[in-house]
């Protein structure tokens, strides 16, 4: 039997966490995301993971709603995360648009030796303008050229990570030749670099790489390159396409498909019957899409002031304009009137409001009921190859995933698909997997 992997989002910012919540804590102060990471660790998680959000969302000029618990810088989480953790992989998301290989090269490094061979990276390469205008160059990429850039970007950390020859551990200490630490010398279409690495590569060699990216070019990239992928392919048979998909790519580029491991983002409600599960997942859907967020919504689609309409009434009658400014950062909708032409006829075939709609077309992947029956539902996605294992995103920070850990890991323990020990010391070995 296929063994289960699991990991941890931090909820962050997202339309699935719901901060305001009384039941919710910060989701900046370091309390959290050591709660989250300790408990992701004693239920026996591969990897704590954390989303990047450069740039707050906006809609008609407002801060996004959902946005407005902030969200703190990756790699200073991450680092200080390796002093209270032992064994949990820690995962950051790093954007190879607006940042210099470089860089990113040594701060991986660096986790990779502060956490003992931990360190894993989600490879983006988010290129809207919006964001890039924090930043120096302002939004400079041609969408186009991202996985270019992504390429040659992966490419130039690479050779930092391997321009150190290690000679010989020795009690714990890499001694090395100096004539033995390379000049890396590159040259290509975005990145010119003559430089050397300012220390060697961690445990792991490279830090584990995931790779978030749906394009046909994000599938070809993270088949060749990623130990794992991060989807929202989450439904049985969408994720066994995309599976199948991405372990074929890995394939035909020669490697070990069971060596690219597929994640989808998951979430999940648990109760003490079916019923009361199914209860709690609809209050939870209701706090998560609120009436103002769900014209919101629709307005990102339709690109106009929708604010006229009945949350609780039928869809606006009126076609999108096709502007897409009404919105920005990080909106992935597709052609408008083509999606608004698909909300409609959702809408009238099942009867449902501006807001039901907005409920139903949003919801990802979530597995409602009994710790037995989302222990059952996981193994089976995992067993019929729509997945190694989930991104477990909860919608409580930092304690959603408390009764998860108490109640559904023994389980899938009992049915022997997970682990009952670390058997590893790194991600990567956490990754291979092998039952304790
Ligand atoms: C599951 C998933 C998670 C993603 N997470 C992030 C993220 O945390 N931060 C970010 O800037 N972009 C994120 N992205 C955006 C992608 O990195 C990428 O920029 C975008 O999907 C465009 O690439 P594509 O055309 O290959 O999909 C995510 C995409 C997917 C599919």
């Amino acid at each position: 039997m296929k063994q289960v992997h699991l990991a941890a989002h931090f909820p962050g910012v997202n339309n699935t966490t719901v901060w305001s919540d009384p039941a919710a804590g910060s989701q900046i102060e370091f309390e959290s995301f050591v709660h989250l990471a300790r408990t992701a660790e004693r239920g026996l998680f591969d990897f704590f993971f954390l989303a990047e959000g450069l740039r707050l969302r906006e809609h008609r000029g407002q801060i996004y709603d959902l946005d407005v618990v902030g969200r703190p810088d990756t790699f200073t989480v991450v680092a200080a995360l390796a002093g209270v953790t032992d064994r949990i992989g820690l995962t950051g998301t790093i954007n190879t648009t607006f940042n210099e290989p470089f860089e990113v090269a040594r701060q991986f490094a660096t986790l990779d030796h502060l956490s003992d061979g931990r360190a894993g990276w989600n490879i983006v390469t988010s290129s809207d303008a919006f964001t890039g205008a924090n930043f120096r160059r302002g939004g400079f990429l041609d969408h186009a050229d991202r996985y270019a850039r992504a390429e040659e970007f992966l490419n130039v950390a690479q050779a930092f990570w391997n321009s150190w020859q290690a000679d010989a551990v020795v009690a714990d200490e890499i001694y090395v030749e100096p004539s033995r630490i390379h000049t890396v010398e590159y040259r290509g279409e975005f990145f010119s670099v003559r430089g050397m690495a300012t220390l060697p590569a961690g445990p792991q060699g490279q830090p584990v790489l995931l790779q978030a990216g749906d394009s046909e070019d994000g599938r070809s990239f993270g088949a060749r390159h990623a130990d794992a992928m991060f989807t929202l392919h989450g439904s049985l048979e969408d994720g066994q396409r995309y599976t199948a998909d991405v372990k074929g790519r890995a394939a035909a580029a020669g490697r070990n498909p069971n060596e690219l491991k597929v994640f989808p983002a998951a979430t999940f409600v648990l109760g003490d019957s079916a019923a009361d599960a199914a209860e709690k997942a609809r209050h939870i859907r209701r706090q998560q899409v609120s009436g103002p967020t769900a014209i919101a919504m629709l307005e990102q689609v339709w690109g106009r002031d929708l604010s006229a309409y009945d949350p609780d009434g039928p869809l606006p009658d009126v076609d999108p304009t096709g502007d897409t400014s009404i919105t920005q950062g990080r909106v992935r909708h597709g052609d408008p009137v083509a999606v608004a032409r698909r909300y409609r006829d959702r809408a009238q075939a099942e009867n449902l409001s501006i807001r039901d709609l907005v409920i139903a077309v949003t919801s990802r992947q979530q597995f409602v009921g009994t710790a037995s029956q989302i222990a059952d539902e996981m193994n089976r996605y995992v067993q019929a190859d729509a997945c190694d294992g989930f991104i477990l995103v909860s919608h409580l920070t930092p304690h959603g995933l408390d009764d998860f850990v108490d109640q559904v890991v023994p389980l899938l323990q009992e049915r022997r698909v997970y682990r009952t020990e670390y058997t590893g010391r790194t991600l990567r070995e956490h990754l291979a997997g092998k039952a304790a």
